[in-house]
This record gives C-alpha cells, sequence and structure tokens, in this order.
C-alpha cells in the first residue's frame, strides 16, 4: 500500500475531523503512506475532487464537529442520479469511481459513515475495491459496534438542555418538553434522560401511553414538584391511536426533521392538563454541531488508528467497531442493515426506572 484515500458521507456528526487527523497522521508518521481526501462523500468520488490530507491540513482540526471534507446526503453511485439528454436518470456509475481511483492510484478507500454510506462502501468492496469502513452516527445505531462515535457529544447536548430547560421549568411550574434526534432508535433520549435527571423519557421502543405521562404530571404535584420535564425521542409514537412519526422516511418531506412528535405532544398534554403551562423544545441539529465531546475524540482516534492498522494487515471489506472496551473490527457484508435500538428489558431502562423516571408505559 502506497495511498489511501478518505471521504465521510451522509449526515456530519461529531468526531468526523477526529477520524480524519487519526487516519492521516497514523498513515503518514507510522506507515509513510501518501493521503487524500475525496470532498462530499461519494460525489466527489465521482466528480475526482480531492485534497491533499498532510500533517498540516490535519492540524488543529481534533476537536471541532463538523467534517473539513464536507459531506453530502444520499450520494450512492450505484443509483446516482446524472443528467443524459437534458433528463435527470438513475445510473450506477460506481465504475467511473473506481476508475477514478485507479487514476489517483489510490490503493485503499477508508469510508466513514453510517448505514447508507456503508452500504455503498461494501457494494465497492464486492466490486474488488479495497475499503475500510469506520461507523458514524449521533443515533448510536449500528449494531456491529458497541458505540457509534459522535454519539456521547449529541448526548452531552442533549443532557446540557435538559439542565437548562429544568432550572425555568421549576421557575415557572411548567411541564417542559425537549425533542432530540435518535431516529428510529431512543438512545439519545435515554442516556441524556438520565443524566439530566428527567422525569418521562419517551422513546420508540416503549410505546407511550399519553394518561400515564399525565398521572406522572399529577404524582410530582402532589409531592411538592409543581414542574415536569419530558425528553422525547423523535421517532417515539403513542401505543393507540395515530402513530404521528413512526419511521423516518427517507424520501419524503420529513415531519420529524421539523420537529413533529414534541410539538404534538404538548398541544395534546394542554388538553388534558389545565394546572401547568406547557413548553415545547425541538434540540435539532445543535446536537451533531458544535465541539466533539472527549469522550468522541478519544474514541474517533482510536477507530481512526485501527482502521490504518487494519490496511498494513492488508484486511480489508472490514468496518472497525468496539466492543466491550476493546477496538476490533466485522466484515462489511455483516455489519449492514442491523439496526441496534434500546432493549425495553434492558438495564438502562431498569435503572432509569428504578429512580421513578417514567416511560409513559
Ligand atoms: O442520523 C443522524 C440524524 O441526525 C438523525 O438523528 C436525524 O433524524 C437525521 O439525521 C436528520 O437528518 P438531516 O440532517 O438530513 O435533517
Amino acid at each position: 500500500v502506497k495511498k489511501i484515500a478518505l471521504l465521510t458521507g451522509g449526515g456530519d456528526c461529531p468526531g468526523l475531523n477526529a477520524v480524519i487527523r487519526a487516519v492521516t497522521r497514523t498513515a503518514i508518521m507510522k506507515y509513510g503512506y501518501e493521503v487524500i481526501g475525496y470532498k462530499f462523500g461519494y460525489r466527489g468520488l465521482y466528480n475526482n475532487e480531492t485534497i491533499p490530507l498532510t500533517l498540516e491540513t490535519v492540524s488543529g482540526i481534533l476537536h471541532r464537529g463538523g467534517t473539513i471534507l464536507y459531506s453530502s446526503n444520499k450520494d450512492n453511485l450505484f443509483d446516482y442520479a446524472v443528467e443524459e439528454d437534458g433528463k435527470i436518470v438513475k445510473k450506477d456509475v460506481s465504475d467511473v469511481a473506481i476508475e477514478n481511483l485507479k487514476k489517483e492510484g489510490v490503493d485503499v478507500l477508508v469510508v466513514i459513515g453510517g448505514d447508507g454510506t456503508l452500504t455503498s462502501a461494501r457494494d465497492f468492496a464486492r466490486k474488488g475495491v479495497n475499503v475500510i469502513g469506520v461507523p458514524k452516527t449521533i443515533d448510536n445505531d449500528l449494531a456491529a459496534t458497541d458505540l457509534t462515535f459522535g454519539f456521547y457529544s449529541a448526548v452531552d447536548v442533549a443532557t446540557e438542555a435538559l439542565d437548562r430547560l429544568h432550572t425555568t421549568a421549576e421557575s415557572h411550574q411548567r411541564v417542559m418538553i425537549l425533542e432530540v434526534m435518535g431516529r428510529n432508535a431512543g438512545w439519545i433520549a435515554l442516556h441524556a434522560g438520565i443524566a439530566g435527571s428527567a422525569d418521562v423519557i419517551l422513546i420508540p421502543e416503549i410505546p407511550y401511553d399519553i394518561n400515564r405521562i399525565v398521572q406522572k404530571i399529577k404524582e410530582r404535584a402532589r409531592m411538592g414538584k409543581f414542574f415536569t420535564n419530558i425528553v422525547i425521542a423523535e421517532g417515539a409514537r403513542p401505543k393507540d391511536g395515530e402513530v404521528v412519526v413512526s419511521k423516518i422516511v427517507e424520501d419524503s418531506p420529513d415531519p420529524v426533521r421539523l420537529g413533529g412528535i414534541g410539538n404534538k405532544l404538548a398541544r395534546e398534554l394542554e388538553q388534558l392538563i389545565d394546572t401547568h403551562e406547557i413548553r415545547s423544545t425541538v434540540l435539532g441539529h445543535t446536537q451533531r454541531g458544535g465541539n466533539t465531546s472527549t469522550y468522541d475524540r478519544i474514541l474517533s482516534t482510536r477507530f481512526g488508528v485501527a482502521a490504518v492498522e487494519l490496511i498494513n494487515e492488508g484486511k480489508f471489506g472490514n468496518m472497525v467497531c468496539l466492543k466491550g472496551d476493546t477496538i476490533s473490527y466485522e466484515n462489511l457484508e455483516k455489519v449492514i442493515g442491523h439496526i441496534k435500538t434500546v432493549d425495553p428489558n434492558g438495564h438502562l431502562v431498569q435503572v432509569a426506572k428504578s429512580i421513578g423516571i417514567s416511560f409513559g408505559e
């Protein structure tokens, strides 16, 4: 191996720059490889938009969220929108990408992304490209790894938001609802809810009954606590009745991303409670921006170094992952499409229940 290339695909996430830095530094300093980056994810690979990655270009980026390589969403080169005779048609343009890699003299492609981006990585591996995957998402919903980088940074932001809502809720004796991200998994809500002392945690894995939430608010009032903090995952849904947001549909205008379920819950609670004012906050993309948490800086650095070690050992077609406290790897064929959600009977849910947090069951 002489030359490696990196790209970042899908939604951004704190820790991407830390991975880029760790891969680049290890590749150059330990193994003497040349490193380049493709800009804008797979789109840049198709358009051959490269930038050199050197010790200088990756200097000072460890803590910074976002990605110096930029990203693009849903750019699947195996089903890519191109213009032909004035019309937009979908085509498999993966051979153009493979040709570009050859022209650049790239021996290995390191792909940093979530499920969608890694699915294409697997498909390139199937076509004989030397690929290494690095798992990324704030949602922490990839089954092959115990943790994805970015998750704890998002949890930190959500926890801080709950801390801030706590004092204002108490002052005004209000019910505060905080909607957090997580797609179809409740990891961010569960962790932030415990860390930020929420009274109610609502997650997709445990459909809620609004009457139980009302009960909790009243119970707290009887105990002299005239405020309640609720954290709700964007994918959460009620037990019965209309499913507001049961799944995130990739290609439709997405109510989740516009802040759906938290505001709906607020409106419904308002009909059922006249003792408290209710306010709703949608945390949105603040969870993905800003600086990377210390935990994620370390995990990203471990993943980046491990990716280059796999390259050095010639173990292509794999994704680095965390198992317990050990960095390991898994074949890309096995990691795709396996989403990890919260176990409703799992330890953390039990811990939350033990300390009196309601899941609205
Ligand atoms: O997968 C990460 C994530 O931030 C989800 O939590 C959220 O549902 C989605 O991406 C938002 O996507 P976009 O940035 O395209 O609005």
